[in-house]
């Protein structure tokens, strides 16, 4: 299947289907002599499992994952590394009544239109059971991102329409919607520490438009803004500019950060904001209107776990695709001045 790629120098391939053996992530390029153990990818995995809260899908998986090549040593060296998570807690058998029937606001219609034939057992490719390996990428892309004074920080924005520092608001919505046998949408915010200016090429390869195709890519995302994003459509120029200053070591500085942290397409040096719009889960236990294989008018009731909202378990594989976006761009970046390449090879005259 094509598509399951990203990234150029840093370059990510996911494979597997939420019900079959395993499911995985193969990094290429992923620079040699990087100290790298399974601990250090378990860490951001157990953020995205299934089972922890009561919003939060019960389907319990450890999601233990295995280094299957790349590191020697306990180093990374320089050669693709495969990481595999194993699929345990199969429960296949929920999906049967879905295997002839489309779930509205899943991928089942679009995946039989293409291709004619589908994994119908938890979605296969469709299921969030993917972002797993793109998760275990990121925790690969994180190390090394630390090492350069990098960071992360992802919370829920808003969930349900409701701002997520009201805590009450957002039990009570989610408590309604599993109440309804009903689910809701929310946005998840990222922002990005340490990143230096420069990043992003001009034109197509924009870090924003990177950045938007990294994490328009996880399923149930439906919107992606940097920095004011869609507000930015309604201020004034003179609101949404961040006027620059100099500062006493005479360092360009910001006022604002209304732009996100990217400038023409090239990171500014300041904080990179950004908000992510997960559509709410698909799938719902409340009978729906829908269509079979066959064409039929059929009324659907959906078995299986599904979460209430995305928005908690899709935190960290935003965070993930940022990640992984921003260490290729930096991989990428070192070769953008001739200086940089003479500094690095030195001059043999
Ligand atoms: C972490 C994560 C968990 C998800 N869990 C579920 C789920 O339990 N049930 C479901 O129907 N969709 C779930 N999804 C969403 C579907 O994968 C997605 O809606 C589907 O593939 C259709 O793609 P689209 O929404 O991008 O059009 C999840 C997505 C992510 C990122």
């Amino acid at each position: 299947m094509a598509g399951s790629s990203f990234g150029k120098k840093f370059r990510i391939t996911t494979w597997g289907e939420s019900h079959g053996p395993a499911i995985g992530v193969v990094i290429d390029g992923c620079p040699a002599g990087l100290d790298l153990a399974e601990a250090d990818i378990q860490i951001m995995l157990d953020r995205r499992k299934p089972g922890q809260s009561r919003y939060a899908t019960a389907r319990s998986e450890d999601d233990a994952v295995e280094i299957l090549s790349g590191v020697f040593e306990g180093k990374t060296t320089g050669t693709p590394i495969s990481l595999m998570i194993r699929n345990r807690d199969h429960h296949s058998a929920d999906y049967a009544a879905i295997r002839d029937v489309y779930r509205p606001g899943h991928a089942d219609y679009t995946f039989d239109e293409k291709y004619g034939i589908r994994d119908y057992r938890g979605g296969g490719r469709s299921s969030g059971r993917e972002t797993a390996g793109r998760v275990a990428a990121g925790a690969v892309a994180e190390k090394l991102l630390r090492e350069m004074g990098i960071s992360f920080a992802v919370r829920p924005f808003s969930i349900g329409g409701v701002a997520a520092v009201d805590e009450a608001a957002v039990k009570a919505r989610l408590e309604a919607a599993i109440k309804d046998c009903d689910s809701v949408g929310g946005i998840v915010e990222c922002i990005v520490t340490g990143v230096p200016a420069g990043l992003g090429d001009p034109v197509f390869d924009k870090a924003d438009a990177r950045l938007a195709q990294a994490i328009m890519s996880i399923g149930a995302v439906k919107g992606v803004e940097i920095g004011d994003g869609f507000a930015a459509a309604s201020h004034r120029g003179s609101e949404n500019n961040d006027a620059f200053r100099a500062d006493e070591a005479g360092r360009v500085t910001k006022q604002a950060n209304h732009a996100g942290g990217i400038l023409g397409g090239i990171t500014d040096g300041s904080d990179i904001v950004i908000r992510a719009a997960f559509k709410p889960t698909p799938s719902i236990a409340q009978e729906q209107e829908s269509v079979s294989r066959q064409h039929e008018n059929v009324t659907l009731t959906i078995g299986g776990r599904h979460d209430p909202t995305i928005v908690h378990r899709g935190m960290v594989v935003v965070e993930a695709m940022a990640a992984v976006t921003i260490l290729d761009m930096m991989l990428e970046n070192m070769a953008s001045r001739a200086e940089h390449v003479i500094r690095f090879y030195g001059n043999k005259k």
